[in-house]
């Protein structure tokens, strides 16, 4: 069974990327499962505390479950062409310290779907992450492309995914990812 840690990184109760990973998870491939997790109570980044209190138990918790996954699926807002600040800086966090990042990030088969209002559905925050992913040594998948469009019309008000092709395009996009996953 391989194992799937998605992580959106919005804030937002109806936020859209959150919706986009509740769907993921409802259309999760034979033989995977898809767990969620949250940025929330990860604070700003701040060296003074991390010298002095160390990490914080909200990242250590998560860097954990990053750990204990095979795959990691980030579910990413765009803002102004970009990552979303509290994203990048939940990232950041558990990247630290430096000597951690090979056991938490070396080789983490990893996939960035997003979703927005707007016309273009996160391409640019998608692109931006990539230098992360490069640099933290990931194995991203390149295989498939998911940029939600338009979510105010994909997703109802209750966050459920009701856009026909886009679960069509979801589905593919999870089965693709889970083979690579599977993968030697
Ligand atoms: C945005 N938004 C946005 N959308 C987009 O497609 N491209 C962009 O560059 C931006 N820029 C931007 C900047 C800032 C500061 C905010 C707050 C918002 C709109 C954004 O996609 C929208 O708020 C989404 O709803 C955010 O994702 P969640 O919270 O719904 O997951």
């Amino acid at each position: 069974m391989a194992r799937i840690l998605g992580i959106s990184g919005s804030l937002r109760a109806k936020s859209y990327n959150t919706a986009l990973l509740n769907a993921a998870v409802a259309l999760q491939p034979a033989g995977t499962q898809i767990e969620t997790a949250s940025i929330r109570g990860i604070p700003l980044y701040d060296g003074d505390v991390e010298e002095r209190e160390g990490i914080p138990a909200s990242v250590s918790t998560l860097k954990k479950r990053i750990e204990q996954s095979d795959a990691l699926l980030l579910v990413t807002p765009e803002y102004n062409n970009s990552i979303p600040g509290v994203f990048k800086n939940a990232i950041d966090w558990l990247t630290r310290p430096p000597s951690d990042v090979p056991r938490v990030w070396a080789n983490r088969r990893i996939a960035i779907i997003g979703a927005s209002p707007g016309g273009y559905g996160t391409i640019l925050s998608q692109n931006a992450w990539l230098s992360v992913l490069r640099t933290l040594g990931t194995r991203p998948w390149f295989g498939g492309r998911l940029q939600v469009s338009h979510a105010a019309q994909v997703f109802n008000d209750q966050g459920d995914l009701v856009d026909e092709k886009i679960r069509t395009q979801l589905s593919a996009f999870l089965r693709g990812f889970a083979a690579f996953i599977e993968e030697k």
